[in-house]
């Protein structure tokens, strides 16, 4: 689930105050539990080398390979011994203000619903496979727990401060599009790209992109993009160092000095930058 602007400003019917529904895991048919199963194979096959050690370990701990889609209770009482967080169900994308008080209290909002047989390889709206293959492994590691659960206070807070877009570049380029940088060579770790067959190739391997250090401030001036391959990717050097960077930041001066500079555009490079890969753009160029 991102942090999107939504389309229903009071919960549908059948769903609760916040904007949860029973996951009624009983309802999925058996072609759904096979294309869970055939994304997930997919992916675990490349994982390995790719993913971070973090992510690896995760996906393990919590089981999911198990077939079909998970049963959230479930997956709620692994996750709920590992770090505290559960998982629940909701209908689609949710107000910003509802999605952050979840992520504060360490409940992570998955879409209940599945993308069809002929939606393998690219969904616009995030479904159960990208929320719960995507994002939940990374919520059993106890560090990037409490990131994301910063996170949710922290939106909250940006949302007083007129600086959601800044804050939501911040979860773009490491939550969900982050990589990191492992003794062995840059991981993956963010949902958009995991739960990405595409992606997953593309975001290690491909010259166009840039791959540049993460700095807080140049990661929240950066424009992305939402309908393709990304063309920059920032570069964490650990889950550690995220979190020290974001927790033990008051963004508040922050978010005033960044408020008065320009938008920094997709591609460019700064004199500043960390530069790691200093990407052809050749993918980006053969699509525009
Ligand atoms: N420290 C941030 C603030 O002062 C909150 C935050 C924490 C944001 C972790 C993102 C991640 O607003
Ligand atoms: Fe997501």
């Amino acid at each position: 689930m991102d942090t999107n602007s939504h389309v229903l400003d009071h919960p549908p019917e059948g769903a609760a105050a916040d904007w949860t529904i029973p996951q009624n895991w009983d309802r999925f048919t058996a072609e759904e539990h096979a294309t869970w199963d055939t994304l997930f194979q997919r992916q675990a096959k490349l994982l390995p080398g790719r993913a971070s050690r973090a992510y690896l370990k995760g996906l393990d701990a919590l089981k999911l390979s198990e077939s079909g889609i998970p049963n959230f209770a479930e997956l709620s009482e692994r996750l709920m011994k590992l770090t505290g967080w559960q998982v629940v169900a909701v209908p689609g994308l949710v107000p910003d203000d509802v999605f952050f008080d979840h992520m504060a209290n360490r409940r992570f909002v998955a879409g209940n619903f599945i993308r069809r047989p002929d939606q393998l390889d690219y969904i616009q709206e995030p479904d159960v496979f990208h929320d719960v293959f995507g994002h939940v492994p990374m919520l059993a590691d106890p560090v990037f727990a409490d990131y994301l659960a910063a996170y949710g206070r922290g939106g909250n807070r940006a949302l007083e401060l007129g600086a959601l877009k800044q804050l939501g570049r911040l979860y773009w380029y490491t939550v969900e599009f982050g990589l990191i940088a492992e003794p062995e060579g840059l991981r993956i770790y963010g949902a958009g790209i995991v739960s990405s067959s595409a992606e997953s190739h593309f975001a290690l391997e491909d010259p166009s992109p840039n791959r540049i250090g993460f700095d807080l401030k140049r990661v929240m001036r950066t424009d992305y993009r939402i309908d393709d391959f990304q063309q920059n990717y920032f570069v964490i050097p650990s889950f550690d160092e995220l979190l020290r960077a974001t927790v033990e930041t008051d963004f508040a001066p922050l978010y005033e000095e960044i408020l008065g500079q320009p938008d920094i555009p997709i591609a460019t490079i700064l004199p500043e930058d960390q530069v790691i890969t200093h990407g052809t753009q050749e993918y980006a160029l053969s699509r525009a």
